[in-house]
C-alpha cells in the first residue's frame, strides 16, 4: 500500500516526468507545471511532501513555499534549484523548507532525501497519535448507568462532533454541568486545544469586558503596561466554558452576543478586529426563561448560547445511580485516605436511596468523603453517613374512613373512587419525593415494588390510554 502522497512542481516536463516515473511505485505522485495548480490541489490530495522548483513561471517557488507553510505547516517541502543560488536557498530555508536539491538531479541522492523526510513525517504522526491518545486517556470519568444518563451521553457524543456549535447546559447545582462541559471538549475535534473555564459570577462586573476580550496597553488607568490577552482569545481552537452564564449583567450579555454573532471582537482600547475560532459551552442553574420574562436576560442571547441544550437531571431522578456513585466515591476516598472500608451496609444503601439530594452529586461526594474519613468500619453504616433518617409513614391515628361520605341509597362507584384516591396519593407522593419511587413508596407505607407495580398499573396506564384516545385523564 502507498502510504504517502507527493507533489512534484516543476515547469520542465522531463524533470517532472522523470522524477515521477522513479517514485510512482512507492508513493502516490501528482505532478504540476505551476505553483498555482499545485496550491489549488492541496486540499484535494493532501500531500505529505512537495518537491518544489524555485524558478517557476507565474508564482515563484519561494512564494508558493510561504503559502503552503501558511495553510499547512506540517507539509514538508524540498526545493529544487537550477544552480546554487545561495540567496534564494537561504530564504527558502528561513521560510521553513525542509531541504534543497540542485539540478541536474541525482536520483539516488533525491531518494535518500525523500526517505529522510518521510521518516520525519512518520515520527511526527506517531508522536501526534501518542499525544492524542494521552489527552483522551485523561478524559474525565462520567459515572452513570441510568437510562436518562445513557441518553444524555449519547446526545453529547453526537453534538460534541461539531467544533463550534454553542451548547447550553442547565441543571441544579452539583449535577455535573462542568464535568459535562469538559467531556464535550474532550470528545470534540478541538480536544487538543485549550479548555478555558470562566466563572461569570466571580468576575467583578466592571472587569468582565476586559477579562473576556482583553485590553490594549494603556486602555484604562490600572491597565497593565503590555496589555492583556482576554479569556476568549486564550480559548482559540479550543472550548470556552462560560459557567454561571445566568449571572452576566445586561451590558456583558450584549457584548457576548455581538461576539457570538460576528465571531470577531476588539480588545478594550483596541482598534484591530480579532477573529478566533472556539466553541462556547455555557452552564447555569438559574431559570433563564424566568429571567427573560422579568427582563433580566436577553432572549436573543439565550437562543444564541443554547443552539443545543442539555438538561441535566437531578440525582434523585437517576434511580440506582446514587448507589453506583456511593460505591465509586467509597473506592476513591478509600484510596485517598489509605482506608480499607469493605462496603456499605444494606440499611445504609436503603438510606442513600431514600435521601433527597438537594446538592446532588456534589453533596453525595462530600458526604462520602466525610464518611470514609471518619467511619470506624469495617463497612459504612447509616450512622456513618450522618444523614437524617427517614421515618416510615406514620400509622394513622384517626379513623381514616370518617372523612368519607356514607353510602347513600343511590350507591357509589367503588372502583372509580379507589382509582381517584390512588391517583391523588400516588401523584402527591411522587411530587414530594421528587420522582424517587423508593421514597414515594415509603411515604405511602408500601413496599417499593408494590408501589411501582400499582403506580404503573393505575397512573401510567391511564395516561397512555388517554394520550392514545385523546380523552382527558382521570
Ligand atoms: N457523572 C458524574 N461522574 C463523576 N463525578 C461527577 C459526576 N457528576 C458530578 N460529579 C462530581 O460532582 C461534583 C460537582 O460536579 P460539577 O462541578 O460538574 O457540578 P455543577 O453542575 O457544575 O455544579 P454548580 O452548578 O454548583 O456549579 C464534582 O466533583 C464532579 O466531579
Ligand atoms: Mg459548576
Amino acid at each position: 500500500m502507498k502510504d504517502y502522497t507527493l507533489f512534484i512542481v516543476d515547469d520542465e516536463q522531463t524533470i517532472r516526468e522523470g522524477i515521477a516515473a522513479d517514485l510512482e511505485d512507492d508513493y502516490r505522485v501528482f505532478t504540476y507545471k505551476t505553483a498555482e495548480d499545485a496550491l489549488e490541489d492541496l486540499g484535494v490530495h493532501d500531500p505529505d511532501l512537495v518537491l518544489l522548483d524555485i524558478g517557476l513561471p507565474g508564482m515563484s517557488g519561494i512564494q508558493a513555499l510561504k503559502q503552503i507553510k501558511a495553510v499547512r505547516s506540517d507539509i514538508l517541502v524540498i526545493m529544487i534549484t537550477a544552480y546554487e543560488d545561495v540567496d534564494s536557498v537561504i530564504e527558502c530555508m528561513k521560510n521553513g523548507a525542509y531541504e534543497y536539491i540542485i539540478k541536474p538531479i541525482q536520483m539516488e541522492g533525491l531518494e535518500v532525501t525523500i526517505d529522510n523526510a518521510l521518516q520525519t513525517i512518520r515520527l511526527r504522526k506517531e508522536l501526534k497519535a501518542l499525544q492524542e491518545d494521552q489527552i483522551r486517556r485523561e478524559m474525565p470519568c462520567f459515572i452513570g448507568e441510568s437510562q436518562v444518563i445513557h441518553d444524555i451521553m449519547g446526545y453529547i457524543e453526537m453534538v460534541a462532533k461539531s467544533p463550534d456549535t454553542p451548547i447550553l447546559i442547565q441543571g441544579e447545582t452539583g449535577t455535573g454541568k462542568e464535568l459535562i462541559a469538559s467531556t464535550i471538549h474532550h470528545r470534540s475535534p478541538n480536544f487538543a486545544g485549550p479548555f478555558i473555564a470562566v466563572n461569570c459570577a466571580a468576575i467583578p462586573k466592571d472587569l468582565i469586558e476586559s477579562e473576556l476580550f482583553g485590553y490594549e496597553k494603556g486602555a484604562f488607568s490600572g491597565a497593565r503596561d503590555g496589555g492583556k490577552k482576554g479569556l476568549i482569545e486564550m480559548a482559540d481552537k479550543g472550548t470556552l466554558f462560560l459557567d454561571e452564564v445566568g449571572d452576566l449583567n445586561l451590558d456583558a450579555q450584549a457584548k457576548l452576543l455581538r461576539f457570538m454573532e460576528e465571531g470577531e471582537f476588539y480588545k478594550v482600547g483596541g482598534t484591530m478586529k480579532q477573529k478566533i475560532r472556539t466553541r462556547i459551552v455555557s452552564a447555569t442553574n438559574k431559570n433563564l426563561d424566568e429571567m427573560i420574562a422579568r427582563g433580566r436576560y436577553r432572549k436573543d442571547l439565550f437562543y444564541r448560547i443554547g443552539v443545543v441544550k442539555i438538561q441535566v437531571p437531578s440525582l434523585n431522578e437517576r434511580g440506582d445511580d446514587v448507589l453506583l456513585f456511593a460505591d465509586y466515591f467509597l473506592g476513591m476516598f478509600n484510596e485517598k485516605f489509605k482506608r480499607a472500608l469493605t462496603g456499605i451496609s444494606e440499611e445504609a444503601l436503603e438510606l442513600l436511596k431514600l435521601y433527597t439530594w438537594s446538592g446532588n452529586v456534589r453533596e453525595l461526594r462530600n458526604m462520602m468523603e466525610r464518611a470514609v474519613l471518619t467511619a470506624r468500619g469495617p463497612g459504612l453504616t447509616p450512622a456513618d453517613l450522618g444523614l437524617d433518617e427517614l421515618e416510615p409513614a406514620k400509622p394513622m391515628e384517626d379513623d381514616p374512613l370518617a372523612a368519607l361520605p356514607p353510602l347513600s341509597p343511590a350507591g357509589i362507584d367503588l372502583n372509580a373512587m379507589r382509582f381517584h384516591m390512588d391517583k391523588l396519593y400516588f401523584s402527591q407522593a411522587m411530587a414530594l419525593a421528587k420522582g424517587n419511587e423508593t421514597r414515594a413508596a415509603r411515604l405511602l407505607n408500601l413496599k417499593p415494588h408494590t408501589f411501582r407495580y400499582q403506580y404503573k398499573k393505575n397512573i401510567e396506564a391511564q395516561e397512555t390510554t388517554a394520550k392514545k384516545t385523546g380523552a382527558p385523564i382521570g
